[in-house]
Formats: C-alpha cells, structure tokens, sequence
C-alpha cells in the first residue's frame, strides 16, 4: 500500500520492546498473532513497528562491556539484535513488508510509501529502537505511537517487585519527561518505559504517546486504531 505523510489517513508507529517479543513463554504462538495483527491493521492504516532488543541484547552488551567494549560498540551490538527481532517479526508477516528492515528513519519512511507495516530494529548507537520509533512519527506526523510494553501502562513506582506501585492513567509531556530524565542515563542496554530521545522528539512535535501491555493483543489494536484501551496516555 502506498502511504506518505500526506495520506488522509495518518500514520501510526508502534514500539514493541524486545522483553515483549521473547518472554521464553508461548513466544511462536504470539509471535505469529502479533504478525497477524500487524499485517492486518497495516492494510488500512500506514504502519511503522520498531523491534527492541531485550534480553538478548542486554545479554551481549552486557559480555561486550566485561571485554572492554566501547559504549559506542556496544550500542552497535544491540542494534544487530534489535534488527535479529525485526527480521524475524517481518518475516512471519510476510509481504509487502521488506524482509530486510530498513537500516535508517528515512529509508523506513521511503519503505512505506510502498509497503504497510514497515518493521525495522535499531539505527544508529546513542538511543533505542523507543527513539527510533519516536523520530519516525515526528517524520511522518504520525497520529501516534504506541509504546508495547511488558506493563500495563507507566507507574509512579516499577510494578514489577512492587505491590503499591500505582499506574498513571494520563500525563502531561512535561510530567512524563520528568520521570524519564530521572530513570535514564543514556548506557547502552539500560531499561526504562521510554528512552530521552523518544520523549524529547515526541514532546516537541506534540505527538501523543499510548503505553500499553504488548502481550494483550486486542487492547494493542484498539491502542493503534486510537479507541479507548487500557493502559496510559502522554498528551500534549
Ligand atoms: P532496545 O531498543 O531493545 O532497548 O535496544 P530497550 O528499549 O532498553 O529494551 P527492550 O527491548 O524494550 O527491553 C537495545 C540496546 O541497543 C542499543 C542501545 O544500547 C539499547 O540499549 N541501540 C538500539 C542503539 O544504540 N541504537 C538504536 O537505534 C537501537
């Protein structure tokens, strides 16, 4: 299908984290609906999906760094894990999505003039496949970006380990800029919700943020499609 930022009908990027993608638990089955879902909702709206690294990454970044490795290297070693997840992602959902992800923001958005969903990992070292996707909707004045993540929303505390961490059903970008300044440092494999670059070019362009559970399927549709989903919402 070919989409450009003048479509009629907007863009929207989703995000997926790589701890979502491979959780070790039914990843085939969910892998293959994720795909489905995809290629499905790509049909009608132009659809850009980012791939994280998760685990796998860190894993590596994390021998590269005991061998003395460079952040900037390290960074690159999570970039090719990122692009591992996208390929194997891309090629599930099969054509017109490029089986070979796109290795920049603009040859993502030239992808997608011809072809919807357009899946692709990591760029260049410095930020995440977050401030990828991010930098993609700011190119395509995306309606939004959907940030598919192993919780259900952005907390006041991490929910994982901590009973009386409460969700955060809506936010103001200066709000939500605040926690990721104070969560990030900008290392190579570090994990927060959303990555500085990401907030920043979001924030600026004043494109809304969804954060939803990646593993609830119909929730993530209704959170690409813009209907009411569970979870939390940045907004201008
Ligand atoms: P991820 O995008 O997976 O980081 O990139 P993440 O969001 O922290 O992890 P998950 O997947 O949501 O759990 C992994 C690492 O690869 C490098 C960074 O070091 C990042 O931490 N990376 C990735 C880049 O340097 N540039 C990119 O464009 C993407």
């Amino acid at each position: 299908m070919a989409a450009s930022s003048r479509s009629p009908l907007r863009p929207v990027v989703v995000s997926i984290g790589g701890s979502v993608l491979l959780t070790g638990d039914g990843d085939p089955d969910y892998l293959s609906e994720l795909a489905e879902l995809l290629g499905r909702v790509g049909h009608t709206v132009p659809l850009v999906v980012t791939t994280g690294g998760g685990r796998t990454a860190r894993e590596y970044i994390h021998l590269g760094r005991a061998l003395g490795l460079t952040e900037f290297e390290l960074d690159e070693l999570g970039i090719d894990v990122t692009r591992l997840h996208a390929r194997l992602l891309a090629g599930r959902i099969g054509s017109p999505t490029p089986s070979h992800p796109p290795a920049s923001v603009r040859e993502a958005v030239e992808a997608l003039r011809h072809a919807s969903p357009v899946v692709l990992g990591g760029t260049e070292p410095g930020h995440t496949t977050d401030g990828v996707a991010a930098l993609v909707a700011v190119r395509l004045r995306a309606a939004r970006l959907v940030n598919a993540t192993n919780v259900k929303g952005v907390y006041d505390a991490d929910p994982r380990g901590n009973r009386a961490a409460r969700r955060i059903d809506r936010l103001s970008w200066p709000e939500f800029r605040r926690m990721v300044q104070a969560a990030t440092t900008g290392e190579a494999g570090q994990t927060f919700l959303f990555d500085r670059l990401g907030a920043d070019a979001l924030a600026r362009a004043g494109i809304p943020l969804s954060v939803v559970d990646g593993r609830d399927l119909p929730n993530l549709e209704s959170a690409i499609l813009g209907r009411s989903f569970d979870g939390s919402r940045i907004e201008p």
